[in-house]
């Protein structure tokens, strides 16, 4: 991976520099904020073979057994996996009919009445097995889900045969999640304590869903590892990614540029940019402070987003994920009529045409005020996608940091929880059910 922050208009101070590094050793010491909650920084290179295979062999078991998973989950629960598997895969798969792989499907991240209806109807005429994860256990919208989705495998195969149909990914101790999952013998996986849920996705959380859906956990873990030695505190500012993309993501934040565009020319990489977007909206966005994270695809975001990008508010910088290499080759041909004048792109790689219109907007971007940012990744492969997964969490941690707020809280979440609660009557919010009453 390669990051090249000079379309960024920024030149980084000695102090910057040193600030960033500083952030990076808090990460690595533990006497910054949120420290109870780091067990990601060495997450990649903890992971052994023993715990690869039984990740392995449970997706073994789920993969005989069911032709569609239905994974439970919201928030850091769900868009890792979602991100990883979408980056890994075919989007068309779903029209073969001889399928290598099951369909990962995703339940629990909506209260949607019409998405459940929906996704219960298509999968009757499939075999299911469901993959339930919650860290605490007691989140509302994975936990309706899959009272739901329990209630149809155990009707469809009877309460024994769901027991095998059904793994619980939580906590080790505490919440409703574990006392079921226990209560009903469940094969469960443990999210470790000081892990939370943005920063879990190469925890069970995302390794689990993912080896269900084909992809190779090891060599996604193995490329983790790579960033994680490339970005440890040992390593100078010149040479680490992270602290640079942090500095430089600091700099214009502190210039005036409030809003980043996560964009890239391959659609597949679409949820990376939502993941991305909760991994940084939640750990910077709190005490009125933060860089809002937004995102484009490209090239199809142009005639929709382009034009304020261009000529909006100039609040805005943007940060490519360029890709190097497609995995096919497919050119434009000839046509000797040429009623619609391309010819002279014949014998042009699609490649070559995207690799163009994204040297053409980066320049019109930054004539246009919005300094870039280019992360260059050589091709979409799990190795690649495990760099840059731990890539952003490593700068995310310093970019909290250098903003001075706990990176690993998510305090704001909460709000909404108690107003819903107290809208739905939930025991023990009798006095906030009256008083959000009598506002409506
Ligand atoms: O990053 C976080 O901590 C949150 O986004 C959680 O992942 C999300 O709220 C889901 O929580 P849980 O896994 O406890 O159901």
């Amino acid at each position: 991976m390669k990051l090249n922050i000079t379309k960024s208009g920024i030149v980084l101070s000695d102090e910057l520099k040193k600030a960033a590094m500083a952030a990076n050793s808090l990460l690595h010491s533990g006497n910054g904020a949120g420290n109870d909650f780091l067990g990601w920084v060495g997450l990649p290179s903890s992971i052994d073979k023993a715990q690869i295979d039984a990740i392995n062999s449970c997706a073994s078991a789920l993969r005989a057994k069911a032709d569609v998973v239905i994974c439970i989950g919201i928030g850091g629960s769900y868009l890792g996996a979602k991100a990883v598997l979408d980056a890994m895969s075919n989007p068309f798969e779903l029209l073969r009919s001889e399928r290598k792989n099951p369909i990962v499907l995703f339940a629990g991240q909506n209260i949607s009445e019409d998405y459940m209806a929906e996704l219960l109807e298509a999968v009757q005429n499939h075999s299911i097995a469901t993959i339930v994860i919650s860290k605490s256990g007691t989140t509302t919208e994975p936990a309706i889900a899959f009272r739901i989705i329990k209630e149809e495998i155990e009707k469809r195969y009877g309460k024994e045969e769901a027991k095998s149909r059904i793994v619980a990914i939580t906590d080790k101790a505490r919440g409703a999640l574990k006392t079921l999952a226990t209560n009903e013998g469940y094969t469960t996986f443990v999210i470790p304590d000081d892990v939370g849920g943005r920063f879990s996705v190469l925890t069970p959380v995302g390794l689990l869903p993912l080896a269900v859906g084909g992809v190779d956990i090891e060599a996604l873990v193995a490329g983790a590892c790579a960033m994680e030695k490339a970005t440890a505190e040992e390593v100078p500012f010149e040479e680490n990614l992270a602290a640079q993309y942090a500095a430089v993501r600091y700099s214009l934040y502190t210039s005036g540029k409030k809003v980043e565009i996560l964009g890239s020319y391959e659609p597949k990489l679409q949820n990376i940019s939502e993941w991305w977007k909760q991994l940084y909206g939640e750990s910077e966005g709190k005490e009125g402070k933060g860089i809002f994270p937004a995102s484009v695809t490209l090239t199809a975001d142009l005639h929709s987003m382009g034009q304020y990008i261009q000529e909006g508010e100039r609040t805005l910088f943007e940060t490519i994920i360029s890709v190097e290499k497609p995995k096919y080759e497919v050119k434009v041909e000839a046509d000797d009529a040429n009623l619609d004048g391309l010819n002279f792109l014949a014998g042009k790689r699609l490649h070559e045409i995207n690799k163009m219109a994204e040297l053409g907007v980066q320049l019109a971007h930054i004539d246009g005020g919005v300094p870039n940012i280019l992360i260059e990744i050589p091709t979409i492969n799990e190795t690649a996608i495990g760099e840059l997964l731990y890539f952003f969490e490593k700068a995310c941690g310093i970019s909290g940091y250098m903003i001075d707020v706990n990176p690993f809280n998510q305090p704001g979440v909460e709000a909404y929880k108690k107003n819903m609660f107290a809208l739905l009557d939930k025991p023990g919010y009798e006095e906030e059910s009256k008083a959000i009453k009598a506002r409506l």
